[in-house]
């Protein structure tokens, strides 16, 4: 069964410029999938849309054979504790008071019902270290972190309620080589040790590369190649994922 299920979404900020459309994308268990699509293609649309953040046009998502939307969004708890989302800019979603540990057990105690201070503070650690952030920055507060530790920390919040599918958009695009690394085999580690199934939103090939087991590619709100990420780096079939394969970063000399 799938975990994720987008039958035929359509979306559009105002009705003159529709965004996506009819978009169908299904993730299943344990699955790892790449959604892979230039600058302004649709791919923050789609996950906001699958997540019912962004209301639908028409078209329906459903999650573990259940309808998510279009439905009521205050009966979600089942669905938030299920699948976790780490969005595109995280440092903005975090509260700047707040403490590193406290930010990632906040999960633990709203969708899992722990309430042990020292399980909490022990779980959180735990998720925190996979991510690669140091114990010495784990009491410190949100606004006195980096951009890149921002978003470790943002990683590691979603990670910690193991959610059967962790959507992560643009994980890895403020990071440096060592950290993109770093965090690359925490996703990993993720999705082989608990199965967790991975939606990984990037415009970057080798990411996409190194972390799924399919690709679909996004262009103009249309999900144009939908393959084995193997089959599809060998032989890309559409003329846009030929593009974003052939697209090396040049820089003058
Ligand atoms: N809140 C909004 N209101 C109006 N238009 C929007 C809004 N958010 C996005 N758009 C438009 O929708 C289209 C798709 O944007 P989206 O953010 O989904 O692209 P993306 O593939 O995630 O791009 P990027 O790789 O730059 O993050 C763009 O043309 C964008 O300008
Ligand atoms: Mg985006």
């Amino acid at each position: 069964m799938s975990v994720i299920d987008c039958v035929r979404v359509r979306h559009s900020y105002t009705p003159a410029t529709p965004v996506l459309h009819d978009v169908d994308l299904a993730i299943g268990d344990g699955e790892r999938v790449a959604l892979l699509g230039r600058s302004g293609s649709g791919k923050s649309t789609l996950v906001r849309a699958m997540l019912a953040l962004e209301p639908l046009a028409s078209g329906a998502i459903h999650c573990d054979g259940r309808v998510v939307t279009p439905g009521p969004v205050r009966r979600l708890r089942w669905f938030r504790r299920l699948v976790q989302y780490v969005p595109q800019d995280p440092g903005a979603t975090l509260d700047p008071q707040a403490r590193v540990l406290d930010i990632v057990a906040e999960p633990l105690r709203r969708l899992c019902g722990v309430t042990d201070r020292a399980r909490l503070t022990a779980a959180a650690a735990t998720v925190l270290e996979a991510v690669g952030l140091p114990a010495a920055l784990h009491t410190v507060r949100a606004r006195d972190l980096s951009g890149g530790q921002a978003q470790r920390v943002a990683i590691a919040r979603a990670l910690a309620p193991e959610p059967r599918l962790l959507i992560a958009d643009e994980p890895i695009s403020g990071l440096d080589a060592p950290l993109r690394a770093h965090v690359i085999d925490a996703l990993r580690h993720a999705s082989a040790s608990r199965g967790t199934a991975l939606l990984l939103v990037t415009h970057d090939v080798s990411a996409a590369a190194a972390l799924s087991d399919r690709i679909a590619v996004m262009h103009d709100g249309r999900i144009v190649e939908d393959r084995r990420t193997g089959d599809l780096l060998a032989a890309p079939d559409h003329p846009e994922t030929r593009a974003l394969l052939a697209a090396v970063p040049r820089f003058p000399a």
